[in-house]
């Protein structure tokens, strides 16, 4: 049976958050003398960027629990997703001893983080469509295994994961089950967080960088239980998500009409893409895709890469990764900028 408690680190259960100035008066005052900060004004551009942050984000919180429908205690909030990942990672998992479960080829970070923990990233090879199945598990998940990252829809094959596969998991597996949702504002289904209430070892990632064209002002959230939160909010940098970017996410999220006018636009230019690429020679096979990005196979990705930089446009060369031979991830841009890469590949090697 899943038990919060029995998995979070014995050093982190009876820790002691750090206590903020912000954390230790709560009440209304007119001289803020207890912090250190600057009493005279800031150099920036707003006079008030003198004084720490909010380090619960309860406005952007209350905002985002709306929209998400969730309880603003079921959100973390982040300095990007990858923060997320890593305090997951440092909560759970023992260093030199525990491991991580993730399914290739995926988002680099979960690797990253668990090294940078020493803990074990262990990677099970998708299947040719880039999809888990139940026998894929067998013998995966052991005593050691402390989170499965399922990343839906999966970065770099643009496709989400079965969600039989996902219950299963959720069901059978005593870990935290990390679902990372980065890309799920363009993909047909919907989110996981419907399903926190049933499955309390659910952690659902979602991020502000994609959908949202915020990622220079590094906002990621993390949806889960309450308890899960809560041990999340303890282990945070005190003040990690600044107040430039609490402002402006609060801002973004009064109007949400022109992101759903993004959204489509960018799934209307994917489909034309998708067709485009497919009539090309030097494309061998085009996946489907439900994120801003397309996993595309061609004749020879090195060259093709290269050939592409020399024309301005960057690409990711994904050719080294498990199952992705000669594939390169395409980003969904501009309809100039999608006319302008198919008009280049054409001219590949003639
Ligand atoms: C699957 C996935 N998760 C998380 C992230 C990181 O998001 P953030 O910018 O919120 O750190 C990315 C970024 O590319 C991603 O592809």
């Amino acid at each position: 049976m899943f038990k919060l408690t029995n998995l979070v680190r014995p050093n982190i259960r009876g820790m002691k958050p750090y206590s903020s100035a912000r954390d230790e008066f709560k009440g209304e005052a007119s001289i803020f003398i207890d912090a250190n900060e600057n009493s005279l004004g800031s150099m920036a551009a707003s006079q008030h960027y003198n004084r720490y942050p909010d380090p619960h984000q309860k406005a952007l919180k209350t905002k985002i629990a709306q929209i998400k429908e969730v309880r603003p205690e079921q959100i973390f909030l982040g300095n990007g997703s990858d923060e997320a990942i890593d305090l997951l990672i440092r909560l759970v998992c023992q260093p030199g001893h525990d491991q991580i479960l993730a399914f290739g080829p995926t988002y680099g970070m979960y690797e990253v983080s668990a090294n940078l923990n020493d803990i074990e990233l262990r990677q099970v090879k998708l299947d040719a469509d880039f999809q888990l199945t139940r026998n894929m598990l067998q013998g995966q998940i052991h005593s050691e295994t402390k989170i499965v990252f399922i990343c839906s829809p999966n970065n770099p094959s643009g496709n989400l994961i079965n969600r039989s596969t996902i219950e299963y998991i959720l069901q059978s597996f005593n870990g935290l089950v990390v679902i990372d949702e980065a890309y799920i504002d363009f993909s047909s289904e919907e989110s996981w967080t419907k399903h926190l209430i049933e499955f309390p070892n659910l952690v659902v990632l979602q991020t502000f960088s994609k959908a949202w064209g915020m990622a220079a002002l590094r906002l990621g959230m993390a949806f889960a239980s309450e308890e899960i939160i809560s041990f999340l909010d303890k282990i945070k940098p005190p003040y990690n998500i600044n107040e430039a970017t609490q402002e402006i996410a609060l801002q973004a999220l009064q109007s949400t009409e022109r992101l759903q006018d993004m959204i489509q636009e960018i799934k209307e230019n994917r489909s034309i893409l998708i067709k485009e690429l497919k009539k090309l020679t030097v494309v061998k096979k085009v996946y489907p895709s439900d994120a801003n990005f397309i996993l595309v196979e061609v004749t020879d990705a090195n060259a093709i890469y290269k050939y592409l930089l020399q024309a301005g446009i960057v690409v990711r060369n994904r050719t080294n990764q498990p199952g992705c031979y000669n594939c390169m991830r395409i980003s969904v841009g501009t309809k100039a900028e999608n006319e302008k890469l198919v008009k280049t590949l054409k001219y590949f090697n003639l």
